[in-house]
């Protein structure tokens, strides 16, 4: 493991330990949130790198995991219907949200299928609500799965959006230019902001796949160009596990 401004790298031998190591960093968190605040609230990412470790969640020995003191977040989603294959709340049910038995209520859904300003705006009131409800300024998740692109992206926050300059509100919009490296699966999106992401317990970036090595350095010596560079939790723990093959 090594630390640097941002946060402990571990660097696993391959995505199956990736999937062991983030299924048992996610049981371990919700157990203690569970035992101080009786509720865990997780905001899930999309992309591949995280199937695994969602699968992994549905085995033995997670399988006594009190889904029902468990609230679902999504860090971002593509426009498009919630059973489209690039769908990332598809990508949460299949892989983990089906199998097992949290509350349907518990599963904060971003609504792809309707205009993206108006479920830009439906997702801010939820988090709003959170924020009113546990008494804090922005709402502070327990724990916020993110990935990497090559490009240095994460959630849906890509190198030259006006996301990135986005700190009040809590959601916000992007459409992404064809030339952009998200394009391919969605040009329009709905994602988190900093102010979100920022105010975590923790964040855990679920990395794979040797395309992200340059984005990689680039965050490690502190590039700010790259958009996963500035998640940087004010009063929580920044954590990456990059599996290298
Ligand atoms: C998305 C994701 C995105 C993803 C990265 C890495 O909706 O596309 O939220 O930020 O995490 O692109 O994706 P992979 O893990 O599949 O490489």
């Amino acid at each position: 493991m090594t630390f640097s401004a941002s946060g402990q790298f571990h660097t696993l031998g391959g995505i199956d330990e990736l999937a062991e190591r983030g299924a048992a960093l996610i049981a371990d968190d919700l157990e203690a949130a569970v035992q101080e605040r009786g509720v865990f609230r997780l905001a899930l990412s999309g992309g591949n790198t995280p199937r695994p470790v969602y699968e992994r969640l549905t085995k033995k020995p997670y399988d006594s995991i009190p889904w029902d003191r468990v609230h679902v977040y999504f860090g971002d989603e593509r426009m498009v219907p919630c059973d489209d294959p690039e769908s990332n709340y598809r990508m949460a049910c299949e892989t983990l949200l089906d199998r097992v038995d949290i509350p349907p209520w518990n599963v904060h859904r971003m609504a792809g299928e309707i205009n993206v300003e108006a479920a830009a705006r439906l997702y801010e009131r939820d988090l709003r609500d959170l924020a009113t409800e546990t008494g804090d300024p922005v709402p502070r998740l327990d724990l916020i799965l993110l990935g990497l692109g090559p490009d240095g992206h994460t959630a849906s926050l890509f190198p030259g959006t006006p996301a990135l300059q986005e700190h009040t509100r809590l959601v916000c919009s992007v459409s992404l230019p064809e030339t952009s490296e998200g394009a391919k699966h969605a040009v329009s999106r709905l994602t988190l902001t900093y102010p979100v992401l920022n105010a975590a317990r923790r964040v855990v970036f679920l990395v794979s796949g040797s395309d992200k090595a340059a984005a990689l350095e680039r965050v490690r010596a502190g590039d700010e160009s790259a958009p996963a560079t500035r998640v940087r939790p004010h009063d929580g723990d920044l954590i990456w596990l990059v599996a290298e093959s």
